[in-house]
């Protein structure tokens, strides 16, 4: 009996241990670690983050561009500029009409330095929004000591209202997206231009 109990009890005890050891092997293959990714990646939505650093063109920042926000921004630029028509020259030089205008050129004679005079070309919209971001990595070398601004929004808002200070030129229409598409939307409204056209003089023919 006390034999049968100890055979017994010993099965048990060598079943747990296979148990416990089977628990400890299996763990070790069928470990899971956490992925570095949780989630599944969805096709055709944009990661976060990433579509954040992209973000949208400087032409659609401008088509949307709040100009009274803009005026706002220009407070960091007052102290060495002024904007309104015939406006001293400070620090730095009047900016009146300065969109579309000469780069580092006129301005009553404002000493330019002769990086931004050497620069050539004209403040087109693109050209302001890379001086404006970094006026150091625009023109290395620049008098202008000013560090920049980082906030795309800010500173097409600020190149928005700069136009309206004289120089008013159109402001470019928002990209469409992909731009690619865009190309081949212009062609079909060029032909159905041009059936329009045909279509006029039978109209007045027949008149
Ligand atoms: C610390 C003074 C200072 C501040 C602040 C400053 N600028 Fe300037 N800016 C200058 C100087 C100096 C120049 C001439 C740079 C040169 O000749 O290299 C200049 C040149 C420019 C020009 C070129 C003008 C031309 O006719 O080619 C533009 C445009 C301009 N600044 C816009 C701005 C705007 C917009 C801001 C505010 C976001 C700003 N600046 C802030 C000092 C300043």
């Amino acid at each position: 009996m006390g034999d049968r109990f100890n055979t017994v009890a010993g099965w048990a005890l060598f079943a747990g241990i296979i148990a416990l050891g089977g628990a400890i092997v299996s763990s070790q293959y069928f470990h899971s670690e956490r992925p570095e990714k949780m989630g599944y990646a969805i096709e055709g939505v944009e990661a976060e983050g990433e579509g954040a650093a992209a973000g949208p063109s400087l032409n659609t920042l401008l088509a949307q561009a709040d100009v009274a926000a803009g005026e706002k921004v220009f407070a960091k630029c007052a102290a060495c500029h002024t904007i309104n028509q015939g406006g001293a020259n400070g620090i730095g030089p009047n900016l009146y009409a300065v969109v579309g205008d000469e780069i580092g050129h006129g301005r009553a004679g404002f000493a330019f330095s002769e990086v931004l005079k050497g620069k050539g070309g004209t403040w087109t919209f693109d050209a302001m929004d890379h001086w404006l971001k970094s006026p150091r990595e625009f023109a290395p070398g620049t008098k202008m000591t000013f560090a920049g601004l980082g906030n795309p929004a800010d500173r097409a808002n600020l190149i928005a209202w700069m136009n309206t200070q004289g120089s008013n030129l159109p402001l470019p229409a928002a990209d469409a997206a992909p731009a690619a598409e865009g190309d081949n939307a212009a062609a079909p409204a060029e032909g159905a231009n041009a059936a329009n056209a045909a279509e006029a003089p039978a109209a007045n023919a027949a008149e």
